[in-house]
């Protein structure tokens, strides 16, 4: 019960796949009251609700692109929690380029400019919604996940490498206000590839998550593992860890050549 009386938001669980659907059941199960939250669409086509039943919470639906949207999801969650928020987990991924299958050289800058509102600047607007209603709690914490493609190349992640480098400089940016104003962390977790309808939506994703899977000494790491490494991050024991870029991954990061491939080469 790591979790025991504190109140979380948690965005974007669309189906039982959705790594923040893992995060929302682990949140609940270790004693954290949580809202649940996702665009319109995901409430039309996702399974969201299916969740909040099962949960016992409360389901908000909030375009994370729109300012007015957050502002009623801060207030709303606050209500029903009955008190300000101490964790948040922004859970949003989506590239129109990647989507609409154009190529890195060929990008359509107004689809760019969607997918970086949707991927990174959300997260920018989220945290200055919960400052602005002074909606989040001291020693509060909050996550945004991420992928190693803001740091290396590869080739099919396209413009959203652009979008977690800047989901991983607003961690830190706005880390540093919050944490002087509030007490409150602020960090990305960057994980493996993970079987989700964000990830399978990347070309090639099989053929990656192989890769990934044979370069990491400990294998790629689960949806329900990087649930575990979020409650503690959300929990009292990582309470001055901030502004990290935080690699849960396997130990993929660090590698630069594995035997496993050599192996094979040989054979
Ligand atoms: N799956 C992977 O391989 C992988 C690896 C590393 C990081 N991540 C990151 O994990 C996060 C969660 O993705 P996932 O893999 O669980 O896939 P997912 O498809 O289950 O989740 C993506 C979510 O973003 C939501 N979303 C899209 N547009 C939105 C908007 N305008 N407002 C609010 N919500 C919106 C979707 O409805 C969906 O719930 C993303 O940030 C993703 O980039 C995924």
């Amino acid at each position: 019960m790591i979790l025991k009386g504190k109140k979380g938001i948690i965005f974007g669980a669309l189906n039982e796949q959705s790594i923040a659907w893992k995060v929302a059941e682990k949140c609940v199960e270790e004693g954290a009251q949580i809202t649940l939250t996702n665009a319109p669409v995901a409430f039309r086509m996702g399974s969201i609700k299916k969740l909040a039943e099962q949960l016992n919470c409360e389901a908000i639906m909030a375009d994370a692109t729109k300012p007015e949207d957050l502002e009623n999801l801060v207030t709303k969650s606050m209500e029903v929690l009955g008190g300000k928020i101490d964790f948040v987990l922004h859970s949003i991924g989506m590239s129109v380029n990647i989507r609409k299958n154009r190529e890195y050289t060929n990008l359509d800058y107004r689809w760019m400019q969607q997918s970086l509102d949707i991927s990174a600047i959300s997260f920018h607007k989220t945290m200055q919604s919960l400052l602005k209603l002074d909606g989040i709690n001291d020693w509060g914490s909050i996550l945004a996940l991420t992928y190693i493609g803001a740091q290396r190349i590869f080739p099919h992640y396209s413009e959203m490498a652009e979008a977690k480098a800047m989901l991983e400089s607003f961690a830190r940016s706005f880390g540093y206000h919050l944490g002087t104003k509030k007490k409150v962390r602020v960090n990305t977790v960057s994980q493996s590839p993970t079987r989700t309808t964000a990830g399978s939506g990347i070309k090639g994703f099989d053929g990656f998550w192989d890769y990934a899977d044979k370069m990491s000494p400990l294998g790629n790491a689960s949806a329900d593992a990087c649930a575990d490494y979020c409650i503690s991050l959300f929990s009292d024991y990582t309470k001055y860890v901030t502004m990290q870029n935080l690699f849960h991954d396997g130990g993929f990061s660090s590698m630069g050549m594995s035997a496993a491939f050599m192996e094979e080469d040989e054979e």
